[in-house]
């Protein structure tokens, strides 16, 4: 099919980075001091964070675009008055689960039926290992209950490559005053190092392995939350699927361990350009530049880069089924354990649709046949899944309805309306 009408023009200022809006909250609130934030996300995930540090005893204020929060310090948090909700946010939930068994107090983690199933043994083997205890159910999900203890030093190696886990470790040793070590390659994402730094911890960061050493106080922070690349990210795929599409997506996060996306969409064809780059409160930031109208050509995407793009990788698929000849994904299993199985999912609904895909064990394989794609889409709740198809809806002659559009509200909840506005609808 031809996507010869479909217009996108404009600029945008997409919400804030979801990964620094957790970090910011849960930092701030170990800090000592008063700390500002504007900016932050306000989505539901980032509302599970701030309702569990409140739940923990900590006064964050409603979230809003310029926000204050005080800090209890290092050992201020007191046991949970009430379960730990962190409804879908595997992030809120691994985060703090290392809070809560560093600080040394109690607390009952508890989701939805999304989160109720993700694995968490990944967080409970290495808290374990530093003295916590830790009670799952059968299936290794929530509810999930941590009494946190005296820790000691921990060497952990990041097996799954998440940044949850590293972060979980990081978090816990640093409540406690204990060292961790944390070896990972590829490095996963770098948020968690470099806000603590900015707030004086010390932290050493190589190639292979991140050390942090006990600090006595963290000082309160003063950031501005750059935008999101992985919400950026949806729009520029849709201006580099455009004949004449042209995007300004402004003030992203550039971060090196973040940008996998933007160099997989360069490779298949589209023109991207980096503009302003600067370095504020430890992250850089940039003005992204996307302009649509050359042919796009399948890629392969191999273990090393996933964690660059492990987000991005449904909309990887989506993009391929209109890029010229196959894109390979492997390496990147982890997919399966997300807000949903990615992988069954975005497969099984490129295929109901009329897209030529597969599943691999750790990735997928698209054929571009530039498809005129027709059905409904089952999200199974999966905000990234509802925008990666909600792109392609837009493509001219494709008709896609999406079961759950609201569930756009875990991580970007204008999601709809900035789409509107870009294609002029
Ligand atoms: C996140 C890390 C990633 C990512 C998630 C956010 C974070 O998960 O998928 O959306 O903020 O640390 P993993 O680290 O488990 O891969």
């Amino acid at each position: 099919m031809s996507a010869s009408a479909l217009r996108v023009a404009g600029e945008l200022l997409v919400p804030g980075d979801k990964s620094i809006s957790h970090r910011s909250l849960i930092c701030s609130a170990l800090a000592e001091g008063t700390s500002r934030v504007r900016s932050i996300l306000r989505s539901a995930d980032v509302h599970s964070t701030a309702g569990v540090l409140r739940a923990l005893g900590v006064d964050i204020p409603a979230l809003g675009d310029d926000i204050t929060i005080t800090g209890v310090g290092l050992r201020g948090l007191r046991d949970a008055a009430s379960d730990l909700d962190c409804g879908n946010s595997g992030t809120s939930t691994r985060l703090l689960a290392g809070v809560v068994a560093g600080s040394g107090v109690t607390g009952r983690f508890v989701g939805d039926a999304s989160l109720s199933n993700r694995p968490m043994r990944r967080i409970a083997r290495p808290l374990e290992a530093m003295g916590a205890r830790v009670e799952l159910p059968p299936n290794g999900g929530l509810p999930m209950t941590i009494r946190g203890g005296t820790l000691h030093d921990v060497e952990w190696v990041n097996e799954t490559g998440s940044a949850q886990v590293k972060s979980c470790i990081m978090l816990a040793a640093l409540c406690a005053g204990v060292e961790a070590k944390v070896i990972e390659s590829p490095r996963s994402r770098d948020h968690t190092e470099r806000m603590l730094a900015s707030q004086g911890a010390e932290v050493w960061v190589n190639e292979q392995s991140v050390l942090l050493h006990p600090v006595a106080r963290l000082a309160p922070l003063d950031v501005a939350v750059p935008g999101d690349p992985s919400s950026a990210a949806f729009f520029a795929a849709l201006a580099a699927l455009a004949p004449r599409g042209e995007i300004l997506l402004r003030r992203v996060c550039v971060n090196e361990t973040r940008i996998g996306f933007l160099a997989a969409l360069r490779e298949m064809g589209a023109q991207i350009e980096l503009v302003g780059r600067e370095r504020i409160a430890g992250e850089w930031i940039a003005d992204v530049h996307v302009r649509g109208g050359a042919t796009l050509r399948g890629i392969s995407i191999v273990r090393d880069a996933i964690p660059t793009l492990i987000d991005e990788l449904p909309l990887v698929a989506c993009l391929a089924a209109y890029a010229e000849g196959e894109t390979r994904v492997t390496g990147a299993e982890e997919l399966r354990v997300k807000e949903s199985d990615r992988i069954a999912v975005v497969v099984g609904n490129l295929r109901a649709l009329g897209a030529d895909a597969d599943e691999l064990p750790d990735g997928f394989v698209v054929r571009g046949t530039a498809p005129v794609l027709r059905g409904r889409v089952v999200t199974h709740g999966d905000h990234r899944m509802a925008m990666a198809f909600g792109i392609l809806g837009t493509l001219p002659g494709n008709e896609i309805e999406i079961d759950d559009p609201d569930c756009v509200a875990v991580s970007y909840p204008a999601f709809w309306s900035d789409l509107g506005s870009v294609t002029g609808t």
